[in-house]
């Protein structure tokens, strides 16, 4: 079960066209759980859905957290909940921050490649590299300068900053030869947060280049071409620390044989993408359908993500 905490809705502020920002502040301590640039909490919605956004404001800030949200009417509707009940003054849910996207802080210089409302781990980073006085620069690309949000914040810093919008350049970045002219090349750090399209384009183009040291955060699940988990073999799963023996028949899920056998382990997104129910992997090889791993993590099979991941192996073993 995932340890919650209760805050009040300090203030709400409209941050661009369809983006506003909630500022989060602790009900009865002066203090709220500290975190590192680039992690994300889960919100309890009062609709029942739990969604998870990522932290924008710097970690030295210890009593709130800021939050931005995309009113996205294509999503599976948690934003739109958000933007159409949660008000000033009213308490919410929220999870313990966790962070998927952590920062490397001593880069000799960062480059952060910010897709609309993925701006707000990058914002965090952004921070936090200033409080550090470590270099950094920022590309901005948004369908339009009225959705761009935060833009006001990242000015504040003064760093070299490449706008671009969609509707003003009648089409999308050249993302191939931004990058490419990037002073520091493969020395630098890339971190980028965007639609999934930017993303993809933003990881072949750092192959082709050969920077190594690019680093993406996905908001939604990358579609996969790999069998459906349901057409795999039966399998059985170990679990440590209760010591029972589940099995997964061919056909079922992982997520569903746990949750059946009441195993007592948080889930958010239920997608991948959040790394909520990230389990420890003692034995066995895991099928991985998370988004959140690199491939070479994926092969380490250290841990996985149960919510979406299932076996290739007759076994499983899990810190659980
Ligand atoms: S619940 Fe989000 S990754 Fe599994």
């Amino acid at each position: 079960m995932s340890i919650t905490k209760t805050v009040v809705v300090h203030s709400i502020k409209q941050e661009a066209k369809d983006v506003i920002s909630l500022d989060l502040r602790p009900c009865n301590e002066d203090s709220l759980p500290s975190f590192n640039a680039g992690a994300h909490i889960d919100l309890h919605l009062s609709n029942g859905m739990i969604r998870s956004y990522s932290l924008a404001n710097s970690p030295k800030e210890h009593n709130r957290y800021l939050i931005g949200v995309l009113r996205d009417p294509s999503s599976r509707g948690g934003s739109l909940h958000v933007h159409d009940t949660v008000r000033e003054g009213d308490t919410l849910e929220i999870g313990l921050p966790r962070n998927n996207f952590p920062l490397v802080e001593d880069a000799p210089h960062t480059v952060f490649v910010v897709g609309g409302i993925g701006v707000t781990p990058l914002l965090s980073m952004m921070h936090r590299l200033r409080q550090l006085e470590r270099s950094f620069e920022v590309m901005y690309f948004c369908r339009s300068r009225e959705s761009a949000a935060f833009l006001d914040k990242i000015r504040q810093f003064q760093v070299k900053t490449h706008l671009h919008f969609d509707d003003e350049a009648k089409g999308p970045p050249d993302l191939k030869r931004l990058l490419g002219e990037c002073a520091g090349g493969p020395s630098n750090h890339y971190y980028a947060c965007g639609p999934a399209p930017m993303l993809d384009a933003f990881v072949e183009v750092c192959r082709d280049l050969g920077y190594a040291n690019a680093h993406i955060e996905r908001f939604a699940a990358v579609k996969s071409d790999a069998p459906d988990l349901a057409e795999q073999q039966t399998y059985k799963v170990d679990l440590l620390r209760s010591g029972q023996t589940l099995t997964v028949d061919a056909g079922r899920k992982l997520i569903d044989v746990l949750v059946e056998a009441k195993v007592d382990i948080g889930f958010s997104c239920k997608e991948g993408v959040c790394g909520a129910c990230e389990v420890e992997v003692l034995e066995g090889t895991p099928d991985h359908r998370d988004s959140i791993y690199s491939p070479d993590e994926h092969a380490a099979n250290r841990t996985m993500m149960v919510c979406v991941s299932g076996c290739k192996s007759p076994r499983l073993v899990l810190n659980l």
